[in-house]
């Protein structure tokens, strides 16, 4: 099959070519620790921090090439080497936080309308009306996140399971138009995502857009099992035809075959940059360390980004807007308050992006 993107990719190519893996020279890993050592303290309020809090110079053009990986390349990047020998939890994410700070605008990620989350097992169900993967153990099926990009920087990882699973969404859809050319007219339709409770106040809680989205070329993939399903439970929510349904399962199966599933072992110091328009991600179950302090702990960080492309229309209902280099995305779930709001637009202005938020 002829692909013209390089965001359409085989586990085969991605293992051949690991011009997507950067690592961070020691003079690059040092500076971004000092940088978050020399700001103060880690443990203030996170919105408070501004990009020239962090005096980042030479680790930069290393991040950069990872972004420019993610948004024109392969749609995902691996940044190596990030310090954390003798780096605490609370310094490990404020150095995420201030790497988020040099190249976008952090977006709410949930309920409580945080900005950085700790990816840990916190016991909760995956599996529930208002579930989300990143407080279980369990394993997560392939889906987007919901901003432009998504960060997730590793401080522990689980003694068995808890692999980083990425799959193209240009490759398995190109796959289904060529098998099942009537499946992939059926997740070009609209399907109805569930907000999963996290609406803020005048959303409504469900919204419809396709799966998959071909414009100027590109794919354009929104798939999340979890709120199509969670959302066929809804009042009012129109039910998925058969030929919805059975398209999904296809969809899945053919993300789930060997040859386009890519399998990635995120060590502690491994930083993954992920597109949420062409690149899918999962996660497998795992079993984690007894002790507290060894236990499995990612920081996941949402990005609007400056250079983010334009979105399809059917987009805008739950970005925000369609609009590229804006701030859109993320949920802003039931505590976008003043700091938040003043965040937004500090961050925009220091980026030169337009605000929708
Ligand atoms: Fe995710």
């Amino acid at each position: 099959m002829a692909r013209i993107s390089p965001a359409s990719w085989t586990v085969a190519e991605v293992e051949a070519d690991r011009g997507w893996i950067y690592r961070l020279s020691a003079a690059e890993s040092a500076e971004l620790i000092a940088a978050v050592r020399r700001a103060g303290d880690a443990s203030r309020p996170i919105l408070d921090w501004r990009r020239d809090d962090f005096t980042l110079r030479e680790s930069l053009p290393t991040l950069a090439a990872a972004f420019r990986e993610v948004r024109d390349g392969r749609g995902m990047a691996l940044v190596r080497n990030l310090p954390r020998e003798g780096v605490t939890p609370a310094e490990f994410r404020l150095m995420t936080w201030a790497i988020g700070l040099h190249f976008g605008v952090a977006r709410p990620q949930n309920r409580t309308s945080d900005y950085i989350t700790e990816v840990k097992d916190a016991g909760h169900a995956y599996r529930s009306p208002t579930g989300r993967g990143y407080n279980s153990k369990a394993e997560l099926d392939f889906h987007v996140d919901g901003s432009d990009v998504v960060l997730l920087s590793c401080y522990n990882q689980a003694p068995v399971g808890g692999m980083s699973l990425c799959a193209s969404a240009a490759t398995a859809y190109d796959i289904v138009r060529a098998e099942r050319p009537d499946y992939a007219a059926a997740l070009a339709t609209d399907y109805t995502f569930s907000r999963n409770g996290e609406q803020s106040d005048g959303e409504a809680p469900w919204y419809a857009a396709p799966i998959c989205t071909v414009e100027d070329g590109r794919v354009f993939c929104k798939w999340n099992r979890n709120r199509i399903v969670n959302a066929q439970k809804i009042d009012g929510v129109p039910p998925l035809t058969a030929l919805q349904r059975e398209a999904m399962e296809y969809f899945d199966q053919v993300l789930r075959r060997p040859e386009n599933m890519f399998c990635m072992h995120l060590e502690p110091g491994d930083l993954q940059i992920l597109c949420n328009q062409t690149m899918l991600h999962s996660r497998t179950g795992f079993e984690d360390h007894a002790e507290e302090d060894r236990k499995r702990t990612l920081y996941r960080l949402w990005l609007a980004r400056p250079d983010s492309r334009r979105l399809p229309a059917s987009w805008e209902v739950f970005y925000g807007t369609a609009e590229p280099g804006t701030v859109r995305g993320g949920m802003k779930g039931h505590h976008y308050d003043d700091a938040r709001r003043t965040f937004d637009a500090r961050q925009a202005a220091t980026l030169g992006m337009r605000n929708a938020a």
